[in-house]
């Protein structure tokens, strides 16, 4: 099965020239923000001018954080029902839009405590949700994930929900302004999207067919990821195509061991979630099969791993992460079934602990 049921806009002035899909979502929107960079952008001038075009009234609820917490979704929750809000749109990065998925899921049941997040038997019935990415790695507004912060187990962890947006809006001017080290550390995660996504136990051919063709448009966007060419328009939709083809592909099949090794390496160092997972991926791309590696490595132009590994250190410039943080990565993951039982190869621990980096 292949399902991704959100509506996706793509293109240059994909709000303006599809307002009737916002506007009719709802007839007061909440609207979830990071900090000022939907301003900068002016993604969020773009919303609030179609929204007023069809008197449609909103709500911001401003400074989502990166890595939002539990707590964060369940402030906006209540801010978004004092207000009598009916639909949500979160316009940002995977922080911003992970949230707003929470939110849309926790303001449908509005009784509801936040262990309702995590609850399997409950139902995953939401709000409208528009989604609007501006960042090009995290591909939330095609999956169904919410990745949350536990602030009480110190790491981060999906809700078992699946809460795909009903609609996403996906323009890459929205990359314009975005510094330099969002862009590459961003571009970094939705590659990890479509290598860990491509060799997924439920990889299928249309997976492949979303991270074949993502692989191919990474590869032409790398000169500007390094610096070499000066981004036009067109190569900043493609930067977020990408990311979206990314999202679609985990979408189906979800993520694999860099993205388990990285979740608590990010809480406890404050690394960014793209570079962190890219510090496993190498070692993770040489414990493939040969034939799975090959087509990764040659549809996103590396001829080996370490080229990759030096690609990356070229982009992200990674710090050092402590060793004690690799080690609690490497156990943590030993502990969770899923993420392991993803990768069709047998994972021993001499070869997690080498894509651990211990
Ligand atoms: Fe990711």
């Amino acid at each position: 099965m292949f399902y991704m049921p959100a509506r996706v806009f793509s293109g240059n002035d994909a709000i303006k020239d599809h307002a009737e899909a916002l506007t009719s979502l709802g007839r007061r929107a909440l609207i979830v923000m990071g900090g000022g960079s939907a301003r900068k952008n002016g993604s969020f001038f773009d919303v609030v001018e179609v929204l007023e075009n069809a008197d449609v009234e909103f709500e911001c609820f401003e400074g989502i954080k990166e890595n939002p917490t539990v707590e964060s979704v369940m402030e906006a929750r209540d801010f978004g029902l004092e207000n009598g809000c009916d639909f949500v749109i979160g316009i940002g990065g995977g922080s911003a839009m992970d949230a707003a998925k929470a939110i849309s899921l926790m303001m449908k049941h509005s009784d509801e405590t936040w262990e309702y997040l995590y609850d399997k038997e409950a139902p995953s019935d939401m709000l409208p949700l528009a989604e609007i990415p501006t960042t090009c790695g995290t591909g939330s507004e095609a999956t169904a994930v919410s990745v949350l912060t536990r602030t009480e187990l110190n790491t981060k962890k999906s809700s078992v929900h699946k809460l795909f947006p009903t609609v996403s809006f996906v323009d890459g001017k929205y990359l314009k302004t975005a510094p330099k080290s969002i862009l590459n550390n961003t571009a970094m995660d939705a590659l990890a999207h479509m290598v860990e996504g491509s060799i997924h136990r439920k990889a299928t051919e249309y997976t492949r067919m979303c991270a074949a063709h993502g692989l191919e448009l990474w590869k032409s966007c790398k000169p500007i990821l390094l610096g070499e060419k000066v981004p036009e328009d067109e190569d900043l939709q493609k930067m977020m195509d990408v990311s979206t083809m990314a999202g679609m592909t985990i979408a189906q099949t979800g993520t694999t061991i860099p993205h388990g090794l990285s979740y608590p390496i990010t809480i406890g160092c404050g690394i960014p979630h793209g570079k962190c997972v890219s510090y496993f991926q190498a070692e993770f791309i040489r414990a493939m099969e040969k034939e799975d590696r090959d087509w990764i490595l040659s549809r996103a132009g590396f001829s080996d791993p370490d080229e990759l590994n030096d690609f990356f250190v070229k982009v992200c410039n990674p710090e050092k992460i402590p060793s004690e943080f690799r080690e609690r990565a490497y156990e943590e993951l030993k502990s969770n079934p899923s993420k392991l039982s993803a990768v069709p190869y047998e994972i021993t621990n001499e070869i997690l602990k080498r894509i651990s980096g211990i």
